[in-house]
């Protein structure tokens, strides 16, 4: 058992990269689904969201040029097909998975219907939810906390390539040290950019604990939500 009910698990595109320079590695794709059915185990619930970096980054798109607006649009497509990518991966494992995007595209998934989602993950099925917000100027970070919120969430699980939070990138500096707990406001305060302020705001006002962890250590996801101290957990 869990001591979460309901969690929002958010994955970044980057992820999906695996080994490869861009796009989805399928070896990838298959070590997070069978990460995820594992945890499904605990009997939870699991909404999911995914951002797009893999295949499109719209903050680089714009440095070269393209209209905002435009670059978070096409970043919001990013995203669904990588919600395509790891709905199959789940149903060749036998998990039931939905896909609801925030933009209409009704021949390829549902359309965002929280209502719908919701009875969806009371039947224990995956529910991604795909597109962002629907809306420009909108991280995935913020996405997740949205949804967090709305399917009354009890965690966000947010997965990254480091163990957690640390008071400097520890891929530049080697005495880095890791946060085990650490305030939402000293997030901010401190700038450790582990999610955008909109994200970190609208989780903190909803009292949603996000647990940042390393994705790429096995277990670590079925750990977290076992109750395991792993990665930080910002409160
Ligand atoms: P229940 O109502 O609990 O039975 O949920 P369900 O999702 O199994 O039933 P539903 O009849 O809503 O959907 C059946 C299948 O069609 C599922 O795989 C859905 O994801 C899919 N589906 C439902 N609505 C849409 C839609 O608007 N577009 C697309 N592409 N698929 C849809």
């Amino acid at each position: 058992m869990s001591k979460y009910n309901r969690v929002l698990l958010k994955l970044s595109g980057e992820a999906f990269k695996g080994s490869r320079e861009y796009g989805i590695d399928p070896q990838f794709l298959n070590f997070l689904a069978k990460e995820i059915q594992n945890c499904l185990k605990l009997n939870i619930e699991c909404g999911i969201v995914i951002g797009g970096g893999n295949i499109f980054r719209g903050i680089a798109a714009e440095a070269n040029g393209m209209d905002r607006v435009t670059a978070d649009y096409t970043g919001m497509l990013a995203t669904i097909m990588n919600a395509l990518a790891l709905k199959d991966a789940l149903s060749k494992l036998n998990v039931e998975t939905r896909v609801q995007t925030a933009i209409e595209m009704k021949e390829v998934a549902e359309p965002f219907i929280l209502s719908k989602a919701i009875r969806h993950l009371e039947k224990k099925r995956v529910v991604i939810f795909a597109g962002g917000t629907g809306n420009p100027y909108f991280t995935t970070d913020t996405t997740a906390a949205l949804r967090a919120a709305e399917i009354r969430a009890d965690a966000i699980l947010k997965a990254t390539k480091v163990d957690g939070v640390y008071d400097s990138d520890p891929q530049t500096n080697s005495s880095a040290t890791l946060f085990s707990d650490i305030s939402y406001l000293d997030v901010i305060n401190k700038k450790l950019k582990v999610m955008d302020t909109t994200a970190l705001s609208l989780s903190m006002d909803n009292a949603i604990p996000i647990y940042v962890f390393n994705l790429n250590t096995p277990n670590n996801l079925f750990n977290i939500l076992s109750g395991k101290l792993v990665g930080t957990r910002i409160s």
